[in-house]
């Protein structure tokens, strides 16, 4: 496995690979790997011929108060991992080689979304996250792209840019991977006390409760949400939204819900540290 920190070198390396035939996978990412994202290249391995994982903390996705500085960086971990895993290469540009005028003039926004749900909280977040992304595609060219669906907005906006600009590559989704207990893995969870984690595992227990309550015939959108809601705030967890959203349009959806597929997307504190997750209800 090579780890290439140029944008020439990577789109010379992989042109040789593209002229044989071979297919590509990347597998975009901000580093400090877990067994979330071993999943996303386990996938692209075995779908593809050569994996890309990039790592890189996008600057332009992050708030004026939020973790860009302390967000973990541990590159040489983060190689082990990605070799154990089958990949061919790390791309680990610097924020120079991405922005070399520093902040960018042009963006891809994604308007009646970026502004809802995680975006109402993280002004500027998803058209950072669709700029860097759309920056790794034509860097990258990759036949197919691989993301978790524990960040369900972010994964539904992606696949919204690629129809609408035409990017030829194919979106894979992956599962979300989660802990024994529960826990969704995330990077972020690295900030949590062990009592913070112990807690935060109201979030899942949370999910569980509205989706069962949904097979057992629940329809009303705030009952469930309310369970949700209620089983973090238990916990001395903080609930920044709770919403049951329509997983073909991400739309909201309030009062009686109607069987179609459905998924509760959560974003919560514990002690300072932001933590999201989803289920699908059907
Ligand atoms: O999900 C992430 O880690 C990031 O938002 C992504 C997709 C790598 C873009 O910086």
């Amino acid at each position: 496995m090579k780890i290439i920190s140029s944008i020439q070198e990577l789109r010379d390396a992989l042109s040789i690979y593209r002229k044989e035939g071979k297919t590509i996978g990347l597998v975009p990412t901000m580093g400090a790997l877990h067994s979330g994202h071993a999943s996303l290249i386990d996938a692209s391995v075995s779908k593809t011929d050569v994996t890309v994982v990039s790592v890189f903390v996008n600057p332009i996705q992050f708030g004026k108060n939020e973790d860009l500085d302390k967000y973990p960086r541990c590159l040489d971990k983060d190689a082990e991992l990605a070799e154990a895993h089958g990949a061919s290469f790390i791309f680990a540009p610097s924020a120079q080689e991405m922005y070399p005028d520093g902040e960018p003039e042009t963006f891809v926004r994604n308007k009646p979304l970026e502004n809802q749900y995680c975006g109402a909280y993280r002004p500027g977040h998803f058209r950072g996250v669709l700029t860097v992304v759309a920056k790794l595609f034509l860097i990258t060219l990759p036949d197919f792209a691989f993301f978790g669906e524990k960040d369900y907005q972010q994964v539904f906006l992606i696949e919204q840019m690629v129809k609408t600009l035409n990017f030829p590559v194919q979106i894979v989704r992956c599962p979300i991977i989660r802990e024994e207990s529960g826990l969704a893995l995330s990077s972020r969870n690295a900030y949590l006390s062990e009592e913070e984690r112990q807690n935060a595992l109201s979030i899942y227990k949370g999910l569980l409760a509205a989706k069962a309550a949904f097979a057992k015939g629940e329809r009303s959108e705030t009952k469930l949400r309310n369970l949700v809601i209620q089983s973090i705030l238990l916990q001395r967890g903080t609930v920044q939204y709770v919403e049951i959203v329509s997983a073909k349009t991400l739309e909201k959806q309030v009062g009686h819900l109607h069987d179609e597929k459905l998924v509760v997307l959560v974003a919560s504190f514990f002690g300072k540290t932001r933590l999201i997750d989803n289920m699908e209800l059907t």
